[in-house]
């Protein structure tokens, strides 16, 4: 398999938001991700069929901000005649994902790229699939890379951009104990601290000259496979309670820490009314005539 680093257009973002801060987070992020994968299969691969309806037979994909590889393993699986360059600044992800794709033997139709895309726009051309997906709102500049997208693309290629709608959630309202609505309490508080937070990326691609072939929301709810569900849900309770701690309140505080605790009576892992719901707006579209 084929790892480069960045080789391209610097176009003035000279400081990429690669710092310590991010790097110290990515074991975690890279949990989360692979979780995900597992959890989400299902609904994962009706966006990569519902991607080949609009792009049936793409001979190259781009997955930009491609993480542990989700979307890279997703798209060999779904267009088994293309090959991935999969993009990301991250090196510890790329190494993640370099190790997944030797596992599934794709080391001959993935390339790995390693660049910060704030800061350097890579040397790729005529591509017939571009796919980001949890990463445009990562971007210092998105007009910028949508504009970049646009040129890269082949004059028949497709741009699919994915978004969570909100992170996933894991909890009945009422837990029996505590007060009732905590999750939703919660959500309210990530979506004040700004996680995830992206817009409608229409207008903006759009804007890039590009044509929006089409909009549409997936959900998804799943309650198989208990055990992987607890240890998602403790991830981003662990998390939320770290970050969101000050907002929250002392009741909250209390009833998240119950549920946390491996070996207490409250304990995530000891119920049997978890789930995970959630929905994700993907957006599909055409470089411009
Ligand atoms: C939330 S993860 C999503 C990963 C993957 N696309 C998925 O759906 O599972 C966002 C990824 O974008 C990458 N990323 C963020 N900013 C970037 C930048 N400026 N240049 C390149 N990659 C970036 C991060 O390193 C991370 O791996």
């Amino acid at each position: 398999m084929r790892t480069e680093h960045s080789r391209g257009h610097h176009h003035g973002h000279q400081q990429g938001r690669h710092n310590e801060d991010q790097q110290s987070h990515e074991p975690g992020l890279a949990e989360t991700l692979d979780l995900d994968a597992l959890l989400l299969h299902e609904h994962l691969q009706e966006i990569f069929d519902w991607t080949a309806k609009h792009q049936p037979a793409p001979g190259t994909i781009v997955d930009l901000g491609a993480g542990t590889g989700t979307g890279t393993l997703g798209l060999t699986r779904t267009f088994p005649q293309a090959s991935v360059v999969a993009v990301d600044q991250s090196e510890f992800m790329l190494a993640h994902l370099a190790s997944a794709v030797e596992k599934n033997q794709l080391s001959d139709r993935v390339s790995t790229l390693q660049v910060d895309l704030d800061a350097t726009w890579p040397e790729l051309a005529d591509i017939d699939l571009i796919w980001a997906a949890s990463s445009m709102h990562h971007m210092s500049d998105p007009a910028n890379i949508l504009s970049q997208i646009g040129k890269t693309l082949a004059p028949g290629g497709l741009l699919v951009v994915v978004e969570m709608d909100t992170l996933p959630r894991h909890l009945p309202d009422d837990l029996g104990f505590g007060a009732p609505g905590l999750e939703q309490r919660l959500h309210d508080a990530v979506a004040i601290a700004g996680w995830n937070a992206h817009p409608n990326w229409a207008p903006a691609i759009r804007e890039a000259g590009m044509e929006i072939a089409e909009q549409r929301t997936f959900t998804y709810g799943t309650d198989e496979n208990r055990e992987l569900i607890a240890h998602n849900a403790q991830t981003f309770l662990s998390r939320m309670r770290t970050s969101l701690g000050d907002t929250l309140s002392a009741e909250d505080l209390a009833t998240i820490d119950q549920l946390l605790d491996p070996h207490g009576p409250q304990s995530l892992t000891r119920r049997t009314d978890l789930s995970m719901r959630g929905s994700r707006t993907v957006w599909a579209a055409r470089p411009g005539r």
